[in-house]
């Protein structure tokens, strides 16, 4: 057993593209299982940024082999500009190091264009990524998606784009009031991307990853958006249209959970989210612009600001719940250097009761107001401590104060984006 599942406890962004790249220095296999282009996972070698969205986080590290699997809603376009950034950087040297299941469902632009044209026209507003995630999953699901493979066995692709377009035409012009997709434009760009990707191809990712874990190599498994961004776990309506939970790892790349040997919950030391929905944490006031403005948080895939709050342990405990997620890797500590005092919401107040666990409804979830707890700050810069040791007290006390809060051990401080800027408590792999 030799799988680890690492993925984000909150709304996303938490730092998952630094720590997987980190982590893969001793690993052998990422993989991602789910999701798409809506992911911008940020890596940052030698002061170079790379933003990711869909080839998993190990791609830097030149033995790492990088599995995209079944679960994967695969944007043609996207791929193959990141295979063209990678490429341009001096990575992806071997194509062999990529591997893409032929199972992943194709998003084409008229899932995008019709995600774009909901957007625009919608009262209530998710504030999706406008990637065309909930259009291609919605195919997959009502069984009309193109998947990978279908572009090198099917002969009838250009009839069944035709047969597609038909109804998204429909919906485009009439409904949306938008231009209608051309049939040749969007054949001929279909084929020059299947055949760019072709030598990527992976006829059967599953057993491909059961061999690898079988022979005990160290498998990773990337998660992509956060816990609460869940399709059915989330705060719904706002989330994302797939399972980001634990459990897709297993149903996205098709292996059982008895392979998993620990569940790493990337988690931020304060509370960011892109886009509409609840956030009782949310801090709509200085202390708020002064953490996105000292966390850089803007979204690594549509630019747009982050909405900022302090930690959400009534989120977080949720979250280790509903992913059996055994080990927390906290991130962006370094973040709060130079603030008196650093607020987290230990419990909510709903209906003039307080409670612990988290309410599943958006509607109560948008009523609860945070119960804060204040703990003393720091002003020291926490960017060049090489151990835990090297931090300031108030900054250990606030590490051991969540540790203790929600019962699960801290492993990993992240103070910094870059690779040296990681702290172990506990090494990854025993
Ligand atoms: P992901 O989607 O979870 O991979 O996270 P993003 O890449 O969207 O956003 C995280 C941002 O924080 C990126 O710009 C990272 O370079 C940066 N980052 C990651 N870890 C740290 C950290 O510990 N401290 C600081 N200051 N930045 C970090
Ligand atoms: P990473 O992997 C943060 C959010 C969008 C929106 C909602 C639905 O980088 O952490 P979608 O385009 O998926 O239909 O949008 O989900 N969202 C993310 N927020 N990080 C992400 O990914 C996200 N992917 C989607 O902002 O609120
Ligand atoms: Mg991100």
């Amino acid at each position: 057993m030799s799988g680890i599942i690492v993925l984000g406890s909150q709304w996303g962004d938490e730092g998952k593209g630094k720590l997987i790249d980190v982590f893969s220095e001793s690993a052998d296999v990422v993989i991602r299982s789910q999701g798409g282009a809506n992911a911008g996972h940020t890596l940052v070698v030698d002061e170079q940024k790379i933003v990711l969205h869909l080839i998993p986080s190990g791609i830097l590290h030149e033995k790492i082999k990088c599995i995209i699997s079944a679960g994967v809603v695969l944007d043609l376009d996207s791929i193959l500009q990141e295979i063209d950034q990678l490429k341009g950087h001096g990575y992806l040297k071997d194509d062999k190091q990529l591997a893409i299941s032929e199972a992943c469902t194709v998003l084409l632009p008229y899932h995008k264009a019709i995600d774009a044209a909901r957007e625009s026209t919608a009262k209530n507003k998710i504030g999706t990524t406008c990637r065309g995630i909930g259009p291609a999953y919605e195919d997959r699901a009502s069984r009309r998606a193109l998947v990978f493979g279908d572009l090198y066995r099917d002969e009838d692709i250009r009839e069944k784009l035709a047969h597609a377009i038909e109804e998204k035409n429909f919906l485009l012009t009439k409904f949306y009031n938008q231009d209608p997709i051309n049939l040749d434009e969007l054949y001929d760009r279909t084929m020059f991307a299947a055949e760019r990707l072709e030598p990527y191809r992976c006829r059967d990712a599953s057993l491909t990853v059961h061999k690898y874990l079988k022979s005990g190599k160290k498998v990773l498994f990337e998660g992509a958006q956060g816990s609460l961004l869940d399709i059915l776990h989330g705060t719904y309506p706002y989330v994302t249209s797939s399972s980001t939970l634990a459990g897709s790892a297993c149903t996205g790349t098709g292996f059982g959970p008895g392979s998993v040997e620990k569940v790493v919950g990337i988690t931020k030391a304060y509370t960011t989210r892109v886009g509409e929905g609840p956030f009782p944490t949310e801090l709509n006031n200085e202390v708020g612009e002064l953490i996105q403005k000292q966390g850089g948080e803007f979204g690594a895939t549509t630019g747009r600001t982050r909405r900022c709050g302090w930690l959400d342990l009534v989120a977080l405990r949720y979250s280790i719940r509903i992913n059996g997620i055994t080990n927390i890797a906290l991130t962006k500590l370094d973040v709060f250097s130079g603030m008196d005092q650093i607020g987290v919401c230990t419990s909510y107040k709903l209906k003039g009761e307080t409670i612990k666990d988290m309410p599943m409804s958006a509607t109560d979830l948008h009523q609860a107001e945070p119960v804060v707890e204040w703990l003393p700050g720091w002003d020291e810069s926490l960017q060049d401590a090489k151990t835990l040791a090297d931090l300031p007290s108030n900054a250990r006390n606030y590490i051991q104060f969540i540790g203790n809060e929600v019962g699960t051990p801290i492993d990993v401080i992240s103070i910094g984006p870059g690779r040296h800027q990681t702290l172990w408590i506990k090494p990854l792999f025993q």
